[in-house]
């Protein structure tokens, strides 16, 4: 594991979500009602960042042809046979960390 602090805990609120570079990645970083979950950034569609989309009630829908997710899970909604790519996130000293070298298999 190699968690890396990516932004300030206190700049993301509940609702927002957050493009990121982290060592070469595109990460997509979300904040929901109770949890911090962190994405690669891109759609499992074409491709397309995220982070250029919206989060709305738990939902994250890309900007492009509107493919959803779920935010705490990273399951595709619509459609529901695809998935993102999660990263392990911890919250230390006040920072969000992501470790982009590991990836989590999506919750059930
Ligand atoms: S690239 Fe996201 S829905 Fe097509």
């Amino acid at each position: 594991m190699s968690f890396e602090a990516v932004l300030p805990d206190d700049e993301l609120w509940v609702g927002e979500m957050r493009g990121l570079l982290v060592q070469g990645r595109r990460v997509l970083i979300v904040r929901t009602d109770d949890a911090v979950c962190a994405y690669a950034d891109r759609c499992a569609h074409l491709g397309v960042p995220l982070s250029q989309g919206k989060l709305e009630g738990g939902v994250i829908t890309c900007s492009a042809h509107h493919y959803q997710y779920d935010a705490r899970t990273g399951r595709g909604i619509n459609p529901e046979s695809v998935r993102l790519e999660a990263f392990p996130v911890r919250i230390e000293g006040g920072r969000i960390e992501v470790d982009v070298e590991a990836t989590l298999e999506a919750s059930a």
